[in-house]
This record gives C-alpha cells, sequence and structure tokens, in this order.
C-alpha cells in the first residue's frame, strides 16, 4: 500500500510527481504529499484526501526539477495532513516518503530517539529523525542512510532528500516494490513503472536491501554494506494508453468490458502453432510431480483458486488444497510428501502471500506464481510463473484479473490432463471462444443489470448470495465484489447451509441472488430458493440457457458446464458495479481500502 515517486532531472517536476502520484492511487489514497528541492530549500506540500486536494494545495510559483512524493493509505495513525507524507526531521535537513510497515519503531523511537519530539503518529518519522541522527554522529548521509536502513526491521520503499544537497535522491527498498526509471539528463523513481511512462519506459529492478544513489545523469545501486551492484535496465512494456480509462467513466466499467478480449489473448498466449495448448514445460513437469497441489492467495484471487481446485482436480487428477494466505502464514496443515505450491496474485506484490512464500521456499518446496505482473516479487521469488495477460488492472474491485485467473488455471489443468492421456469432453480452445462471445453478450447487456441492480439493491441494508458447488464459489467472488465497492452487508453461502443458521436473517425484501448453471444441483439450489421466499426473501435467480425458468432474473448465454463460472460473474460485476452507483459510492476507490496490499 501507498505509492512514492522521485524525480531529478532537467525540468520543472511538479507535474510529473502529481501526475505520476495520481496513476499510484490505486496503491491508496487517504492522504498525499510532494517535496521540492531548489535553491531556496526544501517546500512541502501535503493534505489530506485524495491526489486532487493535493494539486490545490502545491504552489505554482514553486520551480523545482527535484522532488519526491507520496499517496498514502494509513497504517500507523490516522489519514490527516500531519501524518500524510513526506516527513522531516526536527532539523528540517532530511525530507522522506516511505511506504512500508517498519515493525520495531516503538524501540528505536525509546532506545535511540528518546529526546526527539516527534510530530506525527507514523513509524516512518523514526527513519527520517534516525538518518538524521546518525548523520549528527559524524558519517556521511550515504552512510548514515545505510547504517539506519540496518537497523530497521520490516517493509520499506523509500525515497529521501537532503536539503544541503540538490544533486542526490538516495533510495532504498525491501519488500515493498520499487523501480528506478532512466531518462536522458533525468532520472526517477517510483512504485510502479505506470505511475512514470510519461516520462519513461527503461527501468531498473531492485532487489530487497538494495540503496540506489539517484543522481540526474547516474544511478548507483549498493548493497546495505556498501558493496557496487552492476544491473542492465529493462524496458516496461506498457503503453501509456493501457492506464487510462478512455471515454469509460471508470476503470471497472473498463475492466470488465475488457474480459472477452482478455480471454482471446489468453488463448492466443498459451496456444502453439497446431493449435494445441502450449504450457511450460517446466510448469508441467512441476505439476506432474506433485502429489497434492496447494493454492494460496486472498480474496478475490483466493475465490479463483477455488474454482482452480475444481479444474485441476476434475480434469487432471491431482489433489488439491485451497488456502486463504494469512491463515497459512500461521497455521501450516499437515503437508503431503510431494506438495507444489500455487499463488494466485493479480499485483504480485501481496505481502500475506509473500509470507507464505517466504516459508515455502525455506522448506525447499517447488512453487509456481500466477500473476498479472512480470517481475513482481512473487513472480520473481517462486520457481515459476505463468502470467495472467490481462493488461494492467486499476480499479481497485478485481474483475479481469478474476477471470483471467479462472482461465490460466484451466490451461494449467487441460495441460496436465493431456500429459497424462486423460481424455476430456471439451476442446479448450474452442470452449474458451464460445465463453469470450458469451461475456460480449453479457457486457452488451448493462442496462438490464443497471435495472435489476436498481431494484435489488439500491436501497437494502444486506443481500445474500447463494449457489452450490462451482456456482458457490462465483457467489463468495460476487458477495465480496457487492461488499467492497457499495459497502452492502453481502455474504456468499452454499445453498445447503443457509438453514443451518444463516436463515435467521432474512427478513421481508432481503435480496438473495441465486446462481444455478449446474444441471446437478439445479433442483437443490431453487429448493433452497423457496425456502427463502417462504420466509420474505426477494430472489433474483441468474441461470443458464437450458436450465432457464420462468422465474429467473436474467439468463446467461450456455457454456460448457465446467466453465459456467467465467461466465455467470460477469453479471455479478456488472450488479455489483450498478448497485455502487446508485448508491452513490466511489466505483474506483472504495472506502479503507488499496488495490494492492503490501502489508500483512
Ligand atoms: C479484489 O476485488 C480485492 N480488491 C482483493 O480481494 C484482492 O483480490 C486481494 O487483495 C488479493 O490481491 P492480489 O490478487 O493482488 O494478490
Amino acid at each position: 500500500m501507498c505509492g512514492i515517486v522521485g524525480f531529478i532531472g532537467n525540468r520543472d517536476c511538479k507535474e510529473i510527481l502529481l501526475y505520476g502520484l495520481e496513476k499510484l492511487e490505486y496503491r491508496g489514497y487517504d492522504s498525499a504529499g510532494i517535496a521540492l528541492i531548489n535553491e531556496d530549500g526544501v517546500k512541502v506540500f501535503k493534505e489530506k484526501g485524495r491526489i486532487a486536494d493535493l494539486r490545490e494545495g502545491v504552489d505554482e510559483s514553486v520551480m523545482a526539477s527535484r522532488g519526491i512524493g507520496h499517496t498514502r493509505w494509513a497504517t500507523h495513525g490516522v489519514p490527516s495532513k500531519v501524518n500524510a507524507h513526506p516527513h522531516q526531521s526536527t532539523s528540517n535537513r532530511f525530507t522522506l516518503v516511505h511506504n512500508g510497515v517498519i515493525e520495531n519503531y516503538d524501540i528505536i523511537k525509546k532506545a535511540e530517539l528518546a529526546d526527539v519530539n516527534f510530530v506525527s503518529e507514523t513509524d516512518t518519522e523514526v527513519i527520517v529523525q534516525l538518518i538524521d541522527k546518525n548523520v549528527n554522529s559524524g558519517l556521511s548521509v550515504e552512510e548514515a542512510f545505510r547504517k539506519t536502513l540496518s537497523t530497521l526491521k520490516g517493509s520499506y520503499a523509500i525515497g529521501l532528500l537532503d536539503a544541503q544537497d540538490q544533486d542526490t535522491i538516495y533510495v532504498a527498498k525491501n519488500k515493498s516494490p520499487l523501480l528506478v526509471g532512466l531518462g536522458d539528463g533525468f532520472n526517477v523513481v517510483a512504485s510502479d513503472a505506470m505511475a512514470m511512462l510519461q516520462v519513461t519506459k527503461q527501468y531498473v529492478e531492485l532487489m530487497d536491501k538494495e540503496v540506489v544513489i539517484v543522481k540526474k545523469d547516474s544511478v548507483q545501486i549498493l548493497k546495505l554494506n556498501g558493496d557496487k551492484v552492476e544491473r542492465s535496465p529493462f524496458t516496461a512494456e506498457l503503453d501509456a494508453s493501457d492506464i487510462e480509462k478512455g471515454t469509460y467513466p471508470h476503470y471497472m466499467l473498463k475492466e470488465i468490458d475488457e474480459q472477452p478480449f482478455v480471454m482471446r489473448k489468453i488463448i492466443s498466449q498459451y496456444q502453439d502453432d497446431n493449435g494445441q495448448i502450449l504450457l511450460d514445460e517446466d510448469v508441467r513437469n512441476a505439476m506432474l510431480a506433485a502429489d497434492r497441489v496447494y493454492i494460496i492467495a486472498c480474496g478475490t484471487s483466493y475465490h479463483a483458486g477455488l474454482v482452480g481446485k475444481h479444474y485441476i482436480e476434475k480434469f487432471a487428477k491431482v489433489p488439491v488444497e485451497v488456502h486463504v494466505a494469512s491463515e497459512f502464514s500461521y497455521n501450516m496443515p499437515l503437508l503431503s510428501e510431494k506438495p507444489l505450491f500455487i499463488f494466485i496474485s493479480q499485483s504480485g506484490e501481496t505481502a500475506d502471500s509473500r509470507s507464505v512464500l517466504v516459508q515455502v521456499k525455506e522448506h525447499g518446496y517447488k512453487a509456481l506464481t500466477i500473476t498479472n505482473v512480470p517481475g513482481s516479487t512473487l513472480s520473481r521469488e517462486a520457481d515459476y510463473t505463468l502470467l495472467l495477460h490481462a493488461g494492467p488492472e486499476i480499479a481497485v474491485a478485481s474483475t479481469k484479473a478474476y477471470t483471467a485467473q479462472l482461465a490460466v488455471l484451466a490451461i494449467l489443468a487441460v495441460d496436465v490432463a493431456n500429459a497424462k492421456g486423460i481424455k476430456l469432453d471439451f476442446d479448450i480452445i474452442q470452449e474458451f471462444g464460445i465463453i469470450a462471445n458469451a461475456m460480449e453478450a453479457l457486457c452488451n447487456d448493462k442496462d438490464r443489470f443497471d435495472m435489476l441492480a436498481k431494484e435489488f439493491l439500491s436501497t437494502t441494508r444486506n443481500c445474500f448470495f447463494i449457489g452450490r458447488g462451482i456456482d458457490y464459489y462465483v457467489c463468495l467472488e460476487g458477495a465480496l465484489k457487492l461488499k467492497e465497492i457499495s459497502y452492502i452487508q453481502a455474504e456468499g453461502f452454499a445453498g445447503g447451509e443457509l438453514k443451518h443458521g444463516t436463515i435467521a436473517l432474512i427478513e421481508d425484501g432481503t435480496p438473495v441472488i441465486a446462481l444455478s448453471t449446474q444441471e446437478h444441483v439445479n433442483l437443490s439450489i431453487r429448493g433452497n430458493v423457496k425456502e427463502v421466499v417462504a420466509r420474505g426473501a426477494n430472489p433474483c435467480i441468474i441461470s443458464i440457457r437450458g436450465l432457464e425458468n420462468d422465474e429467473d432474473s436474467y439468463t446467461v448465454p450456455a457454456v460448457h458446464e465446467d466453465f459456467t463460472s467465467l461466465v455467470t460473474v460477469v453479471p455479478l460485476q456488472l450488479l455489483s458495479y450498478y448497485a455502487a452507483l446508485h448508491r452513490d459510492c466511489d466505483v474506483d476507490k472504495p472506502r479503507n481500502l488499496a488495490k494492492s496490499v503490501t502489508v500483512e
């Protein structure tokens, strides 16, 4: 969470920093700030709220070609102007932005900075005060920076300015993402290449516990002990237009609409010239060698993992367990003899998942990451990676990444089934084509979902989603989507489970959204709908062509029974989107959330 940017070079950088922060708002958006340095010294501008609020407070007349910026998702201390970054040392010599969590900040405060008058409630302020103290003890700034970093426990991506040296931005990284971008006569710093695409596509990746001395025409990477590191830059495979909303009112709607395209892209990426599924041989061999697969993920990615379990067990005949990363990390179950771990993460930066990956690697187990972000931490640290090819997902509510995760998991399962000589009753490439068309038809029916959202969700306090089998897994995702952007208390349940307690919450008019796409449980789920209707519920049944009934609110186009999740999730995404609009919620930036959850 939190995003940082920095610029040092040959032109006024206010707009570059502010634009960059706007592109990083997905990482946090409760307060923001920039610090500019020129011959008159350092000027800091901070505001509670969004970058738009910060923009209004920045003095246009201050010209500076060096600066750092930050957009915050509060961990230590409420969102406020005082707690917003940049933070300064008491002497005002050092100014710093930080993304991450310093776990031992309180210990450092008491042990080393007892005489310092702290102005904020943040863990970050400890870093800048300690750097100042270490410089005062006689160290050079670079030495003091490295010494301070060695004292810190936790995660950090840092940008530091020294009021006595206009020619340097000091940078460091541990566990939180950070890149240095290279330009002609300037260099930049950013949590994500998206923030600086307007000025450069050339980036240098940083490893944990590295320090970088960034000047306008040089970049020097060091280890914490001062040893020099050489690393070649890479070109970001992103286009500035990939991260614009275009004519869409919200990123979420754009990303929902992109799903048919993403399905077709995935087919093309995982297909050979003969029209056969093509997967990295090492990934296939790792799957073949495993006696059990452990899928580890959070939130939407966890929900994708549940459907992935269905694919891998049914097609490839490999047993699968799916675990929430934050639980697995502290309560590891008894493992099989030859486990393979699959980490599913859109961002590839989720701290809870990474914490499990670190433990898995310590035990010497193999790990595969399925992610949308090449070069992300989870991708780098796992043995293998499969990419989602979904393009940047910017809305906090994940949509196209979820369907891409299902598609890649299905391809993985089919590939392993093929390798084992297991005969399947479908051609996955053909099925994906049918699914892409079905998604398109659903995206073209937005008015209908707008109306349904108005009817069922515009004023309700709560909402239940019920389904059985893979429909149940999609219900969990539908409920998460609805609650995160419309703030309606929403829960997904296995159809048969509601009557074991939760049915007590059904009142007159409570919306119950039921999915029915599986023939073998069609009658049972419809029976469950009758049970809630008898207690006053307002049912919204979403069925599939072939199983439809007069009482249904919507029927999605027919697709293969094992792949219905890829299609039924689209109405649930659109219902959530329109429910949020009807309730005047900020669709792309819901309260209390951030896109990339980089704290445990
Ligand atoms: C999805 O709508 C959520 N914003 C969230 O649950 C997300 O899926 C979760 O934080 C995991 O993120 P990741 O896929 O980037 O690891």
